[in-house]
């Protein structure tokens, strides 16, 4: 056990370690203790749940930010137009952890209130893992639909071309279930997120075939072609239909919301993630529909029992890998790659932040 030591191959850290080591950070940087665990409850969470492209690696970035003026310490939500059941929320670069579940806040209340409400956030600072969001209303017993743009930050192709002209926007809805955790899908809409060609690339290792192409529109399966220039582009997940769900994507969310889509005005040349959401929150009491829960449970039991094919584990539904993940890292500790961790010791040293003791990765 070593609290400075470098590990190559990566560490493993508790949940409850790793949350206290991002709260200093970002207590250490300014924030209040509100937005400090806000951001905390967010990473830590991505990371338990299996998404360490959206976990604590994105801390050096949110930095990058923070020194650039391009994300702002403890601003909060906007509401800028109320129209009843349609709320616009200005996100003014707050952090997206906080912006966001604010946003929603507004949006759960109305949609209780109402049966539904559809909110369109601006301009917030990174918003994460939107599963996170979907979880939140999922929690007030909600239905959701999420929209999201990764605004000014082309990475993706559209189908048939060969340069990156939107972001890897990502969509997600989510049902609650009585008793047990809801129904969450929340994926990017290119074939992968950003985010995992930077835990590759951290990694050294390559990318599934069909995830990006090089500069000049070639598939290959090298991450480096997204973090080295010049730069290739990522490809959207299921040909037409992924590119047609980004492209529905970034015009729900950053037209709708009143923020912006990516085209050549709107480049954003700095570090900061902007993301733009249009969440449309149901409440499912509000249908003549009394026998919801038990259609949709009959339907996923139905699912389940479908004969596997040969070495297919089990058929799981929507959000159950990320609930596997969160018991397994849970109770394992969270493992995070030698190049992040390097990176969270560099901030933990700027803001001078005792870091705990990590126990190097055997897996
Ligand atoms: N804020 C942003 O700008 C932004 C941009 C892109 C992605 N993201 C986030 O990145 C995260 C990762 O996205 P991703 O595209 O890599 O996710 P992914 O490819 O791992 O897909 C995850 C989704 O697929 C479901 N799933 C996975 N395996 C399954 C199986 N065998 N059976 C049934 N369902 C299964 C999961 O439950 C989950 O809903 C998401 O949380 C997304 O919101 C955020």
């Amino acid at each position: 056990m070593n609290d400075t030591k470098h590990f190559s191959t990566g560490i493993k850290i508790s949940a409850a370690d790793l949350h206290a080591l991002v709260c200093a950070i970002w207590r250490s940087a300014g924030s209040e203790e509100r937005e400090a665990v806000l951001v905390a409850d967010h990473l830590v969470q991505a990371n338990l749940s299996g998404h360490d492209s959206h976990g604590v690696g994105m801390i050096p970035r949110y930095l990058r930010s923070l020194a650039d003026g391009e994300l702002t310490l403890n601003r909060h939500a906007k509401l800028v137009r109320d129209a009843g059941a349609v709320l616009t929320v200005e996100g003014g670069l707050a952090f997206g952890q906080v912006a966001a579940r604010e946003a929603m806040d507004m949006g759960i209340e109305r949609a209780k209130r109402l049966g539904i409400c559809a909110v369109g956030l601006r301009n917030a600072h990174h918003i994460g893992r939107i599963g996170h969001w979907a979880e939140q209303c999922a929690e007030a017993g909600l239905v959701s639909f999420h929209f999201v743009n990764v605004a000014g930050d082309p990475l993706v192709a559209p189908f048939g071309g060969i340069d990156a002209r939107f972001g890897t926007n990502p969509f997600c809805a989510a049902y609650p279930r009585r008793g047990k955790p809801p129904l969450v899908l929340d994926f990017a809409t290119s074939r992968v997120a950003f985010g995992k060609t930077r835990v590759a690339y951290n990694k050294g290792v390559q990318l599934p075939e069909g995830c990006v192409i090089d500069h000049q529109g070639r598939p290959t399966t090298d991450p480096r072609v997204m973090h080295e220039t010049p730069r290739g582009s990522l490809l959207t997940l299921g040909e037409f239909k992924g590119y047609g769900l980004a492209a529905m994507c970034e015009v729900f969310a950053g037209a709708l919301s009143g923020g912006f889509t990516t085209h050549a005005e709107t480049i954003v040349h700095s570090n900061a993630i902007i993301n733009c959401m249009l969440s449309v929150i149901l409440d499912p009491a509000a249908f003549d529909a009394p026998d919801a829960d038990a259609e949709a449970e009959a339907f996923l039991a139905w699912v389940k029992a479908s004969p596997l094919q040969q070495d297919a584990g089990e058929i799981q539904v929507p959000g159950e890998p990320e609930l596997a993940r969160r018991r397994e890292r849970g109770d394992n500790g969270i493992p995070i790659d030698g190049t992040t961790w390097e990176q969270l010791l560099d901030a933990a040293r700027q803001f001078a932040v005792a870091v705990p003791a990590v126990r190097s990765d055997q897996s």
